[in-house]
């Protein structure tokens, strides 16, 4: 029986020869490559700055550094979202304050941010949890209106679309992760985007140790430059995101038409702002129990159909209840969404064969009592 995984990285002979190339030249750190890969970057969602760094959670980290949030600060963030987000603002002694989630999107929501605002309150980092947008120009209204700063975690929506705009060029910083389940992969590496001139400005020498001119440091700053084998994967990569996506959305449309009628399975919601989901994930929520779930996703396991279940949120993690108190009923609706949902695989090269098994194997044992 072969296995069928949750993601793959589609990677050809194009990809391996890109990187070859590199690693022949001998230049192998931040050069050509990377400035070419932030050119076609910030062409591709129309921002005027990209700045490449190592991987997704120092993108997030150099813009809490680069927006000086600082000890006594205060940022709101999803509970429902990857450890990097909120470690993010441990790193610069801040404080997260956890908001819940949208029961139907799983996404953060403008009335949630606004409830948790203080006057400590400097920034948001709302996340576009498993690639679908949240709503962003509702969000930047409550963020103008408490003059708090909007950062978009966007680490798995590249290739998505907000009201047809890309992510991106929406809110007023967005960072990207190019991990090798994100639809863009550089092994680990990451990009942050804006139009702001002296945030990004800022940002490129925290990334580059703080230096204004060569060796000369004006800030404390960070080694989190991209390589130029990985910039020279990126170039590649993003050549066919739109065709990547293009491949995705088939197989979800297959998913959400023949998911649609059955009573035990919920496809995933999407609202009308999303003009185009990055289908980083295909998440499912199922009408059952936490057992339940674990449940079935042992059956998919045992039947070869990979599966993998979103992050335990963050009040629920060891470290954020031990500094913060949380326990794991502090955020009950993110909870118990949480609970319900298993994603499923969503692919580029998955055979037809291998998603009619998906689906099959899921109805059977949703028809029972799983
Ligand atoms: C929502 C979210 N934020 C941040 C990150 C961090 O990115 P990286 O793994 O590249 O550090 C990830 C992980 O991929 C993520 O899913």
């Amino acid at each position: 029986m072969t296995f069928i995984p949750v993601a793959s990285a589609y990677i050809t002979e194009e990809d391996a020869k890109a990187v070859y190339d590199v690693v022949k030249s001998t230049w192998l750190s931040q050069g050509k490559k990377v400035l070419e890969f932030e050119e076609e970057f910030k062409k591709y969602v129309n921002a005027k700055h990209a700045i490449a760094v190592n991987n997704g959670t120092s993108a997030i980290h150099l813009i809490l550094a680069g927006l000086g949030i600082k000890q006594g600060d205060e940022v709101i963030l999803p509970s429902m979202t990857f450890i990097s987000t909120a470690n993010a603002v441990l790193y610069q002694n801040a404080t997260p304050i956890l908001a819940e989630c949208d029961p139907k999107t799983y996404n953060i929501t403008p009335q949630e941010i606004e409830r948790r605002i203080t006057d400590k309150t400097k920034a948001v980092i709302a996340v576009d949890m498993n690639g679908m947008p949240v709503d962003y120009d509702e969000i930047q209204k409550v963020c103008d209106k408490h003059s708090v700063y909007f950062i978009a975690d966007s680490a798995e929506s590249l290739g998505a679309t907000y009201k047809y705009r890309k992510i991106g060029e929406i809110a007023p910083v967005h960072m990207f992760s190019f991990f090798p389940n994100k639809n863009v992969t550089t092994g680990e590496g990451g990009m942050i985007t804006t139009d702001d001139d002296v945030l990004a400005e800022k940002i490129r020498m925290l990334r580059n140790q703080g230096q204004n001119g060569r060796y000369n440091h004006v800030m404390l700053g960070y080694n989190y430059r991209m390589t130029e084998m990985q910039a020279a994967l990126g170039i590649v990569q993003l050549k066919r995101l739109d065709w990547i996506i293009a491949e995705k959305n088939k197989i979800t449309n297959v998913y959400n038409l023949r998911f649609k009628n059955n009573p035990h399975i919920n496809p995933p919601f999407i609202p009308n702002y999303v003009t185009q989901h990055s289908w980083y994930m295909y998440a499912i929520s199922i009408n059952g129990t936490l057992e339940e779930r674990d449940n079935l996703v042992k059956k998919l396991n045992e039947a070869g159909i990979g599966t993998r279940l979103s992050f335990p949120p963050i009040h629920s993690q060891p470290l954020f209840c031990e500094r913060f108190g949380y326990n794991v009923n502090s955020l009950p609706v993110t909870q118990a969404a949480w609970t319900k949902l298993i994603d499923i695989p969503v692919w580029v090269g998955m055979k037809d064969e291998d998603q009619e098994k998906i689906i099959t194997t899921l109805e059977k044992f949703c028809s029972v009592k799983f």
